[in-house]
């Protein structure tokens, strides 16, 4: 199971990683505008130099046509290094830049997965991750869950070891069941992951087991 964060906002990658098991960054050309970094690359670097290559990075490109693609995606990994995790969206001109890509060696994340056929396709293609965008299949009435289910069934049946990392979240719940559905993987913007903790029966637990201690021993007390 793997938490990974989908934003470029360097506060928040450098708390998110000090608190939580976070083993990626992902993004994309609209997380990266949120930030607006005044050099991508540079910005990019400073990613890589908080959460470290023991952690993967996800940078996505932004052309539509094949060769363009496969022309960024050097760029990127140029700039940044070369364990980048290069985003293409599935598209019929992104399909072949997987298979151009995934033939050269370079990590590949496969990205704007909205139907089971484009995952199979990146499946086939050995993209080394698959993203299907939860929220937004769900806005569109359909079910992102049974498409992470049937894609969790065709790797384990077929023994690819892509991973489907889960995106396009809005809350907890749908992070759970993508999980719960067979995503190895999700990422998340870091607010969506804190929510987790903000169940207040967890402070209400830990003050009613402060109370009994401080009853034993005095207010105040500790353990160091
Ligand atoms: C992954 O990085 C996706 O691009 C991202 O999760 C999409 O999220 P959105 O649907 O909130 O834009």
């Amino acid at each position: 199971m793997e938490f990974i964060i989908d934003t470029v906002n360097l506060d928040e990658i450098k708390e998110a990683v000090e608190y939580m098991p976070i083993v990626g960054v992902t993004s994309n050309p609209s997380i990266v505008k949120k930030t607006s970094p005044q050099n991508f690359f540079e910005h990019m670097r400073e990613i890589r130099e908080i959460i470290g290559k023991e952690r993967s990075l996800h940078v996505q490109v932004i052309s539509k046509d094949c060769d363009t693609i496969v022309k960024e995606a050097h760029r990127i990994l140029e700039e940044i290094d070369d364990q980048v995790y290069i985003k293409v969206p599935v598209s019929y001109e992104g399909i072949k830049a997987i298979k151009i890509l995934k033939a050269e060696g370079v990590n590949v994340t496969a990205t704007a997965v909205y139907d089971l056929m484009q995952g199979y396709m990146a499946l086939a293609a050995r993209a080394d991750y698959i993203a299907p965008y939860v929220n937004r299949i769900g806005n569109l009435g359909a079910d992102p869950m049974e498409l992470i289910n049937e894609l969790s069934n065709r790797i384990v049946m077929d023994g690819y070891d892509t991973k489907i990392v889960a995106a396009s979240f809005k809350g907890v719940q749908q992070v759970r069941d993508a999980f719960n559905y067979g995503a190895q993987s999700i990422t998340a913007p870091v607010e969506v992951l804190k929510q987790i903790f903000k169940n207040p029966n967890i402070e209400k637990a830990v003050d009613d087991f402060n109370a009994d201690w401080y009853a034993m021993y005095g207010e105040g007390t500790g353990i160091c």
